[in-house]
């Protein structure tokens, strides 16, 4: 960590969270807690609260929550360090001097010199762009008709055709050889050392959320293979979990996300003023992705490249949104290829138009469908009817089939009742009585035993902080080694041992990670949905389910880490002895 942890402490403590929050949302009590707006979603009611007594906020709208440090990083994209100073300011505690400790951190920390060698070399490309070196480069992103502004914004720049500058001056700049290797910025070769990966393109670097630079995509001048080269993951850059654009997107706040594939088109909407546009980096839109959207937005339109494999990405898209809980929407594209195509051709008004517009993604599927079944031949055309049902099939909730089946009838003239005995006649012959699929809402997860055993885990921690009295009955069954996520663990680890000493601080222990992710995740094991119960027994009884579900877990997850884990067999045996003791065991709620 940057500043020792106890500062970190006393900074936290010095700001209350409800005053600074309040400097940015407006807040009303209600309850034990404060209410407002989310600022890190759309909504017209108030989902978002803030709890003086924890000293945290929460979204139940998008899930987004943590302590005062979070709250900064997210709002105004600090990072961890940069929160602290900030509140440090706020309240008046004097930190080391940062030069001094900049310096350590950088030694200790492999992530961050990643980070820097990244941005000294976007910052390279960035004059290599205006340098006569750069003059082609300059020239081909003119023709492509972007604004110095959109340049400046995106920090575009260039990789000139001598591939040793590159790795000269970031050596100059202090980077070892091998740091510039990991990052992906050179290779090495037995003939002519180190050489620069990047070589004649224009370079797209990649931030995320927090506008720092985690990779690049090149591309290339003209014809040449491959088009768009792409960074490596490495321990900075994580393809499936990262967007091109969300750094600017997510405080587009227009109420929903437009998701495309390329660089260019994000740029190319940006520039026309759609700064709600992302584009998954280079791969496969991914469920990591989906869930990220989801954090910002319901309302996630697809604007695909409109040829074949455009059409079956969004296919595949729509389908991985469904997952995350979103609707997704496609935009029509044609007759041109993509939105920088579009828009360049037809202009943003049109391109609004094509968003007002955008066909809601059931429907889709079934445009693209019809397309494979020859409409003029009564055998194809039934097939295509059967196929409708069985989509139809995948909706759970009655109304939405219902509303589904009998939009889908108009639409296509098929009889509605004739429709939906095929659905019936399906979901009998495949033995789906009622068709699972999963929900929509997102607020419910899918039953997946992991995220369940999460939730159990999640409900306990919270359930502790809230009536911390109840460790003291419950603590000799349960350890942090039942926490079966390593960040669970670390929480729960932290959690046991301040309460056994007596005290404890549930926002502070937040501030053990210093990932704005990883603050979020652990800001949610004090946050989960405990059952609403006025009566005692039933509280009692929810708890010691709760409790048994997280040792089951634990005990399930060591048995199967048997032999090769040397830690498992105790974790077995203790496990065993608990869960019986535990079932015959009653936890009484009752104060003393
Ligand atoms: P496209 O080929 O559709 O890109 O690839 P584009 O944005 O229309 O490219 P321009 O307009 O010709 O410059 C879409 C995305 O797929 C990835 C890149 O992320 C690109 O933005 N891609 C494409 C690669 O990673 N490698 C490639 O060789 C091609
Ligand atoms: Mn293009």
């Amino acid at each position: 960590m940057f500043y020792p942890e106890e500062l970190v402490e006393e900074v936290r403590q010095k700001n209350d969270i409800v005053d600074v929050v309040s400097g940015y949302v407006k807040l009303q009590k209600k309850g034990g807690s404060f209410w407002g707006l989310c600022p890190f979603h759309n909504e017209k009611s108030p989902s978002f609260s803030v709890s003086g007594d924890k000293q945290m906020y929460h979204c139940f709208g998008c899930g987004e929550g943590g302590n005062v440090f979070t709250f900064l990083m997210k709002y105004e994209n600090f990072t961890f360090p940069e929160a602290v100073r900030a509140l440090a300011d706020r309240a008046g505690v004097t930190l080391p001097r940062e030069e001094q400790s900049e310096e350590t951190r950088r030694r200790a920390n492999r992530r961050a010199r990643l980070l820097e060698v990244n941005r000294e070399a976007a910052k390279y490309f960035y004059y290599q762009l205006r340098s006569p070196h750069g003059e082609n480069g300059l020239r081909y992103l003119k023709k492509r008709e972007l604004s110095d502004e959109t340049i400046h914004r995106f920090g575009l720049g260039y990789a000139g055709k001598s591939g040793a500058s590159l790795v000269e001056y970031l050596r100059e700049k202090g980077f070892e050889d091998e740091l510039i290797k990991e990052a992906g910025l050179a290779t090495f070769s037995e003939k002519r050392g180190l050489v620069s990966q990047f070589w004649n393109r224009v370079m797209f670097p990649i931030q995320d959320i927090n506008h720092r630079v985690i990779g690049f995509g090149g591309r290339v001048m003209g014809d040449g293979e491959p088009k768009y080269l792409n960074s490596p993951e490495t321990p900075v850059f994580d393809k499936r979990r990262n967007l091109y654009g969300l750094n600017y997107a997510r405080t587009a706040r227009v109420g929903n996300l437009i998701l495309c594939e390329g660089y260019m088109d994000v740029i190319a909407m940006h520039q026309a003023g759609f700064t709600q546009a992302v584009a998954s980096l280079g791969t496969a839109f991914t469920a990591e992705q989906a869930a990220l959207l989801h954090r910002y937005t319901e309302n996630v339109l697809l604007a695909y490249d409109s040829d074949g494999a455009g059409v079956k990405a969004a296919l595949r898209g729509i389908g991985i949104l469904r997952e995350a809980g979103i609707t997704g929407k496609v935009i029509d594209m044609r007759p041109y290829k993509d939105p920088d195509e579009f828009i360049k051709n037809l202009g943003k008004e049109a391109f609004q138009e094509r968003i007002d517009h955008a066909e809601n993604s059931f429907f889709f599927e079934i445009r693209i469908l019809e397309g494979q079944f020859d409409q003029g031949d009564p055998e194809e055309k039934t097939r295509f009817h059967r196929e409708i049902a069985k989509k139809l099939c995948e909706f759970t909730e009655d109304v939405e089939r219902e509303n589904y089946l009998q939009a889908v009838a108009d639409k296509y003239h098929i009889g509605f009742e004739n429709l939906r005995k095929l659905v019936t006649a399906y979901a009998a012959q495949t033995g789906l009585a009622k068709p699972v699929w999963r929900p929509r809402s997102g607020v419910q997860q899918r039953s997946d035993p992991e995220e369940n055993a999460k939730k159990s885990q999640r409900l306990l921690i919270t359930w502790i902080t809230d009536e911390p009295q109840i460790y003291g009955k419950i603590s000799r069954y349960v350890t942090a080694e039942d926490f079966t996520e390593e960040l669970y663990r670390k929480v729960a680890g932290r959690l046991f041992e301040e309460l056994d000493q007596g005290s404890f601080h549930p926002a502070g222990i937040i501030s053990m990670f210093e990932d704005e992710e990883e603050q979020r995740e652990a800001a949610s094991l004090f946050n989960a949905s405990l059952p609403r119960l006025e009566n005692i027994k039933e509280r009692e009884k929810a708890l010691h389910d709760i409790l048994y579900s997280v040792k089951k877990n634990s005990y399930e997850y060591y048995t199967a880490k048997l032999g090769t884990d040397v830690n498992a067999l105790k974790q077995v045996i203790d496990g065993k002895k608990a869960l019986e003791e535990l079932a015959k065991t009653h936890i009484s709620l009752d104060a003393g």
